[in-house]
């Protein structure tokens, strides 16, 4: 089948979570996972290697995101799928528990500042991730030029007890081929490799799942002096906050541009209150969406609470 270069990628708010692979990809398949795939060589090559495998990449760049769909376009793979989202995320929201076979993680950034350190992938929270999507007997890899960055991962997927063997090595050439690990092989660098095979299972809970419905509220009547004012106004919840950075009016209906935070997940969207016969109605926009978590779904209740007469 001849896809169009962009259909590879999928737009995950727009489905139920946790995602039904079956239909993704038309057919039952092992699935393997890479987190930060870049310019895709790792990932096009794995399921280039390996039809009868399905395989799921997730990026937070857009250009990376469009030059992986052209490799795989021009191979003409099937068995590819890519989400512009943070990787950590997508691994807790998109995956049933017990569902992957393998998860890479190449050469990821390493935030090496005190202030961007939560970024970095060596978390509990990402383990315990990785320990409840893997399928037992499944395993994690994490490869990386700062050795201090493998070496944490390893204390941590030793720490959470999920994972029998881990191997911790030294790699002194070339092996997958990355644009980063060529540029860092060219440089007279070294990298290093964690793998860990799952034994344990763990539990994490899901922030998105089961919600089928888009987050409304039926109001009477908008105060709409209240409703302007809104503009920069911070509003927390216990799993985090969200700011209102805009307020824009057009005829009947009004658009809120929403910043949220939630555990350093972070969402830009709109949420509208649109004047309908009958009163008003506050609900997420449906072309900006968010994916439809805690502070998201708060956001809307708290916008009609606030702005109601
Ligand atoms: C240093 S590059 C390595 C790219 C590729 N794996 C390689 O070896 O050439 C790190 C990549 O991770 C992506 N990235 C950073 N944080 C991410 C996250 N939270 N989730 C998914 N991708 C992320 C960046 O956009 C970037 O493309």
């Amino acid at each position: 089948m001849n896809k169009n270069v962009f259909s590879y990628c999928i737009d995950a708010k727009k489905l139920t979570l946790p995602i039904d692979w079956r239909s993704v990809f038309n057919r039952e398949a092992e699935l393997v996972v890479e987190l930060g795939f870049g310019n895709g060589e790792f990932l096009v090559n794995l399921a280039k290697e390996n039809p009868s495998r399905n395989y799921v990449g997730f990026e937070t760049s857009l250009t990376s995101i469009v030059k992986i769909q052209k490799k795989i376009q021009v191979e003409g793979l099937e068995n590819v799928r890519v989400f512009i989202v943070d990787g950590q995320f997508g691994l807790r929201e998109f995956f049933e528990d017990e569902s992957i076979q393998e998860i890479y993680v190449n050469f990821p950034c390493p935030w090496p500042k005190k202030s961007h350190e939560h970024r970095r992938f060596t978390n509990e929270e990402f383990v315990r991730i990785v320990a409840a999507v893997l399928k037992k007997n499944g395993f994690f890899q994490l490869t990386s030029d700062v050795d201090w960055y493998v070496h944490d991962m390893a204390k941590l997927i030793e720490a959470s007890g999920c994972f029998g063997e881990i191997f911790v090595w030294k790699n002194e050439r070339v092996v997958l081929g990355t644009r980063y690990e060529k540029k860092w092989f060219s440089q007279g660098k070294v990298s290093f490799t964690v793998k860990a095979v799952k034994v344990n299972h763990r539990r994490v809970e899901r922030w998105t799942w089961g919600e089928i419905t888009m987050p409304h509220v039926h109001v009477k009547n908008v105060d709409v002096e209240k409703l302007l004012r809104l503009k920069e106004q911070v509003f927390h919840h216990e799993r985090g906050v969200f700011v209102v950075k805009g307020v824009y009016a057009s005829e009947n209906e009004y658009l809120l541009r929403i910043v949220s935070n939630e555990s350093n997940f972070q969402q830009r969207y709109f949420v509208s209150v649109e004047k309908k016969q009958d009163g008003w109605l506050v609900k997420l926009d449906p072309d900006a969406l968010a994916y439809r978590t805690y502070v998201v779904k708060f956001s809307v209740r708290k916008i009609a609470e606030v702005i109601t007469t």
